[in-house]
């Protein structure tokens, strides 16, 4: 016998059935925000990922060479696809353009709680539009989406800031080599209080520095007195035009109803290389899980892939830690097959099972029926393990006189029919009988 690969997972049809619930409320809540669906390989070249993703992608990659001497990887992340296509296509596009993709990728990872090395990942981006209600269409979605899923302001927090704040800030304390320090702050919550300093030493920076930078980042609360009493302390005028942004995000998110998700956070950077203005994460209030989301403005990726400058805004969320917080708050999907209906046949049966199972298909409902000779006692348990509605029993003798028998399977209501009835009009029929 093989075992599956770790880090990776497979579904049965009950499973399956729940998931996909998940991502069709998931796929329904944002197309009524706009976004339409696009599609990228799973392979693609290894230096797509090289010129932006960042080390930490880059050393989990699933990388190989092909025949051709090709170096390929599995796609990790979603994003530099998705600019890629972007790029390739931007002629015969129509600006903003707002796409979503529920990609499979892949990551060589430490297995553990919500982190895996194949995992699902709605991705929804907003391109051309360097506007702030670009970056609340956004946010506005990941929230609605959680909503729509049964979670409340109770379960998560939106936490959002702007790279270019920090880097301001790094600046007004004489700090230049923000690549390596915004490394450090991105795992500090991750780390001890003693390894982050540790790292930030590394970056040659002094005591007063660190100091200095902690309590910045510790310096999260509400958008509007936070990053007042932020700009008045640590800014000049030129971060003025930042701070108006966020204000505006913030300001359009509680006009939506969206206050009590949304704090602002100087401590979000996100690990990504490309990002350049807002990022934001999702997270569960308790702090149980990883990152639900992460996303933010990338306004650079299209032209450093040489095509024009088109600004763009989004978020990935991981299905792994969606699951994680549904099933914590008992709102993941009840695991259970489900078919219209099943037929049950006494004696040979195959003409009429074959006319009504079609018709029956053809009216749209799903239908199953007997293929290893059972007797009608076993079919009716095998219908309900199938989670089957109802149950239409077609016998040899029933038949003389044109009957079926349908049960529903829920009540256990029965009532005889005719079956010519049930073939000459299904759904009336069946939803008058039953
Ligand atoms: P990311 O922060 O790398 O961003 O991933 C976003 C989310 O994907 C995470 O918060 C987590 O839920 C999920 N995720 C990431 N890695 C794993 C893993 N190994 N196992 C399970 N879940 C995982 C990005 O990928 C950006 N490309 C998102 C983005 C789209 N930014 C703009 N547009």
């Amino acid at each position: 016998m093989f075992e599956r690969l770790r880090g990776t997972r497979d579904f049965l049809p009950h499973e399956m059935a729940a998931r996909k619930k998940v991502f069709s409320s998931i796929k329904k809540t944002v197309e009524e925000f706009g976004f339409f669906e696009t599609d990228t390989p799973a392979i693609e070249l290894f230096d797509l990922y090289s010129i932006k993703s960042g080390e930490e992608i880059i050393e989990e990659l699933y990388a190989f060479q092909d025949k051709g001497g090709r170096m390929i990887c599995l796609r990790p992340e979603l994003t530099p696809s998705v600019v890629r296509l972007l790029v390739s296509r931007a002629k015969e596009l129509s600006f903003p353009v707002k796409w979503y993709s529920i990609p499979r990728l892949w990551r060589y990872e430490r297995p553990q709680s919500g982190r895996l090395r194949e995992f699902y990942q709605l991705n929804i981006d907003i391109f051309g539009s360097e506007d702030p209600k670009a970056d609340t269409e956004v946010i506005s979605c990941a929230i609605k989406l959680l909503c729509d899923l049964g979670f409340d302001k109770s379960d998560i927090e939106v936490r959002i800031s702007d790279r270019r704040l920090l880097q301001e800030f790094l600046l007004t304390l004489g700090i230049t080599n923000f690549h390596e320090v915004l490394r450090a702050i991105d795992k500090r919550e991750k780390i001890s209080s003693d390894d982050f300093r540790l790292m930030l030493y590394n970056a040659n920076l002094d005591d007063c520095q660190i100091k200095k930078i902690e309590e910045f980042l510790d310096s999260k609360g509400n958008f509007l007195t936070t990053l007042e009493a932020l700009s008045k302390q640590y800014m000049g005028e030129s971060i003025s035009i930042v701070i108006n942004s966020l204000l505006k995000i913030a300001q359009n998110l509680t006009d939506r109803g969206y206050e009590g998700f949304i704090t602002f956070d100087p401590s979000i950077v996100r690990g990504l290389d490309y990002y350049t203005g807002m990022v934001f994460e999702v997270h569960d209030r308790k702090r149980e899980f990883r990152a639900l989301f992460g996303g933010g403005r990338y306004d650079n990726l299209a032209e450093l892939f040489g095509g024009e400058h088109i600004p763009a805004v989004g978020f990935g969320m991981g299905d792994a830690v969606l699951e994680l917080m549904m099933r914590r708050k008992n709102i993941w999907p009840e695991e259970k097959l489900e078919l219209d209906i099943f037929i049950a046949t006494i004696g040979n049966v195959d003409t009429e099972v074959s006319r009504l199972s079609t018709v029956l298909r053809n009216n749209g409902f799903t239908v199953d029926f007997d293929i290893m000779n059972r007797n009608l006692s076993n079919q009716i348990k095998f219908a309900s393990k199938l989670g089957a509605k109802f149950l239409l029993i077609v016998g040899e003798r029933d038949l003389k006189e044109g009957i079926v028998t349908i049960r529903d399977l829920d009540s256990g209501k029965e009532s005889k029919i005719l079956l010519n009835e049930v073939i000459s009009s299904p759904s009336k029929y069946l939803t008058k009988v039953l």
